[in-house]
């Protein structure tokens, strides 16, 4: 079935329900998202992976790529902001959770939960502020990692929250690397 007709074929059902009296409407609008969902379409499922070569990322420079319509951080670290992030004691982090979609959803918010690689120098991570969506600016911030000038949110070099009013850690999306110069988002 072509997206086309699995749309058209969708939304006939939701006519249906519509027109089936009140307490089928609510249950006919809590299925649409849904079912929308399950029928990504065929330009979503293309952009859902892609493979970044990150071969020419410099030492202490990030690549930003855009995924899904958002910017993605890439970013090889230097020994000390490694260094820096792991020092960190979890206990004084505000978002004591590592938000890395790769492992456990309640994994702490270490240094080592976050970074791709087990030496970690490769941090990957969504390029947007939690507070409200701007895009922070790396290599900046009392924490020498980035800093949203929208209302002055601090990440660390790990990427997570240490000032300001972002509630959470910038989110380690699904990555992973294919070969040794290539990462795979989604
Ligand atoms: S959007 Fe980043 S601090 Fe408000």
């Amino acid at each position: 079935m072509s997206n086309a007709e699995d749309h058209a074929g969708t939304r006939r059902d939701f006519l249906y329900y519509a027109t089936a009296g009140t307490g089928a409407v609510a249950v006919g609008a809590a299925v649409w998202p849904l079912v929308n969902q399950m029928n990504p379409s065929a330009d979503v499922l293309a952009l859902s992976s892609i493979r970044v070569d990150v071969s020419g990322i410099a030492e202490g420079t990030q690549l930003t790529v855009k995924w899904l319509g958002k910017p993605v951080f890439i970013r090889l670290r230097t020994e000390k902001e490694i260094e820096e992030a792991r020092a960190v004691n979890v206990s004084d982090l505000p978002d004591q959770n590592a938000e890395n979609a790769n492992i456990a959803a309640n994994a702490p918010a270490t240094d080592e939960n976050r970074a791709l690689d087990e030496t970690g120098e490769w941090l990957v991570m969504m390029g947007v502020c939690t507070h409200l969506g701007c895009v922070p600016l790396g290599n900046a911030g009392d924490f020498d990692g980035w800093f949203c000038p929208c209302h002055g949110s601090h990440y660390d070099t790990a990427g997570r929250i240490r000032k300001g009013p972002a509630p959470r850690n910038l989110p380690v999306p699904v990555a992973e690397f294919v070969d040794a110069s290539t990462i795979k988002l989604g």
